[in-house]
């Protein structure tokens, strides 16, 4: 009998994609709606994340790019961010080994050199004890902003002293924190809003995007599935014909 699983497996050869990019969107209505403060709309929000990050390794996709803190986040209440921070630190220590276990290769996009020495040593000694694994990579976007990234990028590039005839689509990849990622093939976004918010803007070019109405922290492996079933019925053409 073949499960669900078994038919979005990859090596099923069911055409997973190998990349899926998602903006956790929503914890804030799902706290509201349950008169509760946002932060636990947050904490709800990391229970769903580990689901997914089980499911999409158990499915054969090979990287997942998350959307945990823009460089606009910092605009939010004093309180909201530190409860973010705790967050992050608390998944880094207690998820990172189950993780690494499991063969999940962590690493960070976005300029982290904005937090705290503590948080940065922290991500550091997860990149690296994690960085031979080859089951997924999960990629945390942390004060992550695309314009942002193709600045730096831009900065990277003229301090490297590179020649204007040299300069093409590769360098630029080399230079942007995804270097040696693979663009999404899946973009999702939860919580009905249908805007990209400045997340991996170059990366995103052919990108398929899939919408949902549901509040991040209620998003389930098998919304997952759907969303990967609908991006099975798109026709990709990469700007060519049929
Ligand atoms: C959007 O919901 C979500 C965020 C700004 C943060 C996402 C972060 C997590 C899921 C947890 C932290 C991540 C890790 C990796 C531990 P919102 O607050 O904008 O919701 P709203 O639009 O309903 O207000």
């Amino acid at each position: 009998m073949i499960n669900k699983t078994d038919n979005l497996n990859n090596n099923n050869n069911q055409n997973v994609p190998n990349h899926i990019a998602i903006i956790m969107d929503g914890n804030g209505r799902w706290a509201n709606q349950r008169n509760i403060p946002r932060s636990l709309g947050h904490r709800a929000g990391v229970e769903a994340l580990k689901n997914i990050v089980k499911k999409s390794a158990d499915i054969g996709i090979k990287y997942l790019t998350l959307f945990a803190f823009s460089t606009e986040n910092w605009n939010r209440p004093e309180k909201e961010v530190s409860a973010l921070m705790k967050l992050l630190k608390e998944f880094l220590k207690k998820e990172s080994i189950r993780l690494h276990k499991n063969g999940v290769k962590i690493t960070v996009i976005g300029d982290i050199t904005l937090f705290s020495d503590e948080l940065i040593n922290q991500i550091t000694k997860v990149e690296e004890m994690t960085k031979m694994n080859k089951k997924l990579t999960l990629s945390i976007a942390l004060n992550y902003g695309g314009r942002n990234e193709i600045t730096r990028a831009v900065k990277k590039i003229i301090e490297n002293n590179y020649k204007v005839e040299d300069i093409d689509e590769h360098i630029i990849n080399q230079n942007l924190d995804t270097k040696g990622i693979p663009d999404p093939d899946l973009l999702i976004r939860t919580s009905g809003e249908y805007r990209l918010s400045n997340f991996l803007l170059w990366q995103c070019a052919y990108t398929e995007f899939w919408f949902t109405d549901i509040l991040w922290p209620d998003f389930t492996p098998m919304d997952l599935e759907n969303a990967i079933k609908g991006y099975q019925n798109r026709e990709r053409r990469f700007g060519s014909v049929k």
